[in-house]
């Protein structure tokens, strides 16, 4: 007989979550891992169980002497299922141990999502954009970049995107959107053209390209992805001082700062600095503006002109992204769910910024017999209500869920 491996699987770390075992689980520096984690609120139907596991991927730098960063990782895993079954600690010598749940500890051994046909050590799980040769030894083709810039593009803009690419080192790897359909011109004119990826879709905003082409198991090598728009004027800009700075400050999700003297205001929060400070992560504003530090965007913000991830938040922000909703408008007052202290991890970096020129590009790509860039503008705010509507309805079904697996875990009361 053939017993479907998943549901072995499954029925093994049920019987092990019933009586409590816990295992310790040895986690493979710079390998993926797996944390199962348990978020029923106990007592279900065996039918119920698939629906209540769910697979949360996570990475463990073999550099991270610090385990909060993996202990954070497990952490964040385990709230996501808002449940308080889960106990997962990781100690310096990166041992990560489920002290309550063997559901987690059991865990690690199944494979993701797809892959259980297949032995574990043949499964790959993550990719890179990087190009490979079609010859020699494959290990000794060029490594993948350690950071990757992306940029949303259309021809007319090619001197400032060249512009822009000039302004990252080789550890970058380079990928560029195309909403125009023009993409062998660049190969003609810049030499980096041709190491670069391209993706060409007619038509399409920043977080289309985004959500299908920068999924966090293939841009999981990176330590920082950029997801940057054409318009920026880069002179007063070097990548390479960024990350340093960015990784200096602990800013997992950041932006560079405006110069508003040279481009389009924005918000106070993005505005550059000039007190030669590094990076700033708050504004107080004038009065009835940013009144309160602790609202966005007043901290814990920034736009979606220029963010800046790191791995695992872009693994959190990618989720966010809606299929449907294009533009992207509204995910900026939300990057903050992405990290653990939104007022210390979000921020804007002062020393090295940008100007925005504001370039219409994305209004031109509306289809002038139906109303050009105004349309395009009206379904930007269309889209914002919607994701707002839906993160409020999300909200209120978690607290919802959480309450009720609160009620069901809450031992009786005497009578
Ligand atoms: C990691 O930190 C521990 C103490 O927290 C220290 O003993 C150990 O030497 C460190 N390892 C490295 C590689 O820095
Ligand atoms: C680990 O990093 C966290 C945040 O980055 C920091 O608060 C903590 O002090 C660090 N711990 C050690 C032992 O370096
Ligand atoms: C979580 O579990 C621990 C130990 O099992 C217990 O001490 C703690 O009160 C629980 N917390 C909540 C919020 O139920
Ligand atoms: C691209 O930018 C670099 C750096 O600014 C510059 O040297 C080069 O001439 C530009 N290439 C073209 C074709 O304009
Ligand atoms: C704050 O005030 C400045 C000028 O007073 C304005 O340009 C800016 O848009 C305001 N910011 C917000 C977030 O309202
Ligand atoms: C604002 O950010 C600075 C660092 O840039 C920090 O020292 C300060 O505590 C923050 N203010 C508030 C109210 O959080």
């Amino acid at each position: 007989m053939k017993l479907n491996p998943i549901l072995t699987a499954l029925s093994a770390a049920t019987l092990g979550f019933l009586i409590g075992l816990s295992f310790p689980v040895q986690i493979a520096p710079q390998l993926p891992c797996y944390v199962l984690s348990w978020s029923g609120g106990g007592g279900d139907a065996a039918s119920n169980v698939l629906g209540r596991l769910s697979w949360v991927p996570f990475v463990v730098s073999n550099n991270n002497n610090n385990s909060s960063g993996t202990a954070a990782a497990a952490a964040a895993a385990a709230e996501v299922m808002n449940q308080n079954k889960t106990t997962i600690t990781a100690s310096s010598d990166q041992v990560v141990t489920s002290s309550t749940a063997s559901v987690a500890a059991a865990a690690p051994k199944l494979p993701p999502t797809g892959a259980e046909r297949l032995p574990p050590n043949i499964v790959v799980s993550e990719s890179d954009l990087h190009l490979r040769r079609l010859w020699g030894e494959p290990r000794e083709d060029t490594p993948v970049r350690k950071y990757l810039l992306t940029l949303t593009v259309g021809y007319t803009e090619k001197a400032n995107v060249n512009a822009t690419v000039s302004k990252f080192s080789d550890d970058f790897d380079v990928m560029l959107f195309h909403y125009d359909g023009r993409t062998t011109e660049w190969d003609e004119e810049f030499p980096w053209s041709q190491s670069a990826i391209h993706v060409s879709a007619r038509k399409q905003a920043k977080w289309w390209y985004a959500k299908r082409f920068l999924h966090p198991r293939v841009v999981a090598p990176y330590d920082y992805v950029f997801l940057w728009d054409e318009d920026l004027d880069v002179t007063f800009f070097d990548a390479d001082e960024y990350v340093r700075l960015v990784t200096k400050h602990g800013l997992a999700i950041s932006q560079p700062a405006l110069d508003f003297a040279r481009g389009k205001k924005s918000y106070e929060i993005t505005a550059r600095r000039s007190s030669g400070v590094e990076v700033h992560l708050n504004t107080t504003g004038g009065p009835g503006n940013c009144s309160d530090v602790h609202q966005r965007p007043c901290s814990g913000f920034v736009e979606v002109m220029a963010p800046v991830f790191s791995r695992e938040a872009w693994a959190c922000a990618w989720h966010m992204v809606q299929n449907d909703l294009v533009h992207g408008w509204g995910l900026d007052v939300n990057f903050w769910r992405c990290v653990d202290e939104p007022e210390r991890q979000i921020g804007v970096v002062d020393a090295q910024y940008v100007a925005h020129r504001a370039v219409p590009s994305l209004g031109r790509q509306g289809n002038p017999e139906t109303g050009g860039g105004g349309k395009v503008r009206a379904r930007a705010w269309r889209e914002y209500s919607h994701f707002r509507a839906r993160m409020t309805n999300a909200d209120r079904a978690a607290q919802r869920e959480a309450a009720a697996a609160a009620a069901a875990t809450s031992p009786p009361r005497s009578k």
